[in-house]
């Protein structure tokens, strides 16, 4: 059985105020339940501050990027070392945001997610395809592609730190999410392959994520498919009414 996953990525929003506010009204709606994972994603230079927030409940931390040298001359980045000093337990690495509108490409997404275990990170790798790779029924070669490059090199012993999501990047903060029945297909595709690069035992095992327009409306559906395990969340994770509503459901649909 795995246990079901929820991530807000609150990607470049939030100030000061608000994000300490919103990871208080998360922190509240959350309580004990302890049938859910349950993470936040601030920016940067929020962590702390939401650190604090978070201190002594059972919602995670997590970071939206990381970098994967361990320190020196890199303007800009943050190191697998830095995210732990403020407690993040998680790290995004590979959004369609950082790989379409940054330029990260798989090279880079594999050593950061091979920095990020090796740190003591648990990854949340993304992987997604564009809407004419979709079009052009590309989608399982293109995703098998950046899941097979982003987990080059990782071992049996090591693999179960990671949590896939899969984000088709066509549905990310565009209103329009993948229909239960298209997440579903790509979610058992992502099992299969990680069942062929390891072993069945931890295909069963490793948690994949939906992301893209997840929301309350459509968290039971979503959920209700045997293969999404959890949902990474954009837009609706800002208002902690909605995040609440989605973790709620997801524990009534998956934990019954
Ligand atoms: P969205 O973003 O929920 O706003 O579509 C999801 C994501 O980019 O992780």
């Amino acid at each position: 059985m795995r246990k079901p996953f929820l991530a807000g990525n609150w990607k470049m929003n939030t100030d000061a105020a608000s994000a300490v506010a919103l990871a208080k009204g998360i922190v509240a709606a959350v309580g004990q339940a302890d049938n859910i994972d349950v993470a936040v994603c601030p920016p940067f230079v929020y962590l702390q501050a939401v650190a604090m927030a978070l201190s002594s409940s059972n919602v995670a931390l997590g970071a939206q990027d990381v970098f994967h040298q361990p320190d020196g001359a890199f303007t800009g980045e943050i190191s697998c070392k830095m995210l732990k000093d403020v407690c993040c337990t998680y790290a995004i690495i590979g959004h369609s945001e950082r790989r379409h509108v940054i330029g990260e490409t798989d090279e880079l997404i594999n050593n950061k997610i091979k920095a990020a275990i090796n740190g003591g990170l648990l990854p949340i790798f993304c992987v997604g395809e564009l809407l004419e790779e979709r079009q052009a029924g590309k989608t399982n070669r293109i995703v098998s592609d950046q899941v097979k490059k982003g987990l080059d090199g990782i071992c049996q012993e090591r693999i179960l730190a990671v949590t896939i999501a899969y984000e088709p990047v066509w549905a990310i903060g565009t209103g329009v999410n993948a229909t239960s029945q298209q997440a579903q297909e790509v979610h058992a595709m992502i099992r299969d392959l990680v069942a062929k690069l390891y072993n069945k035992e931890i295909a069963g095992q490793l948690r994949i994520q939906y992301g893209g327009s997840a929301k309350p409306a459509n968290t039971a559906e979503l959920m209700a498919q045997p293969d999404v395990d959890g949902l990474l969340i954009g837009g609706a994770s800002l208002k902690a009414s909605d995040f609440a509503a989605m973790i709620n459901t997801s524990i009534q649909v998956k934990c019954k």
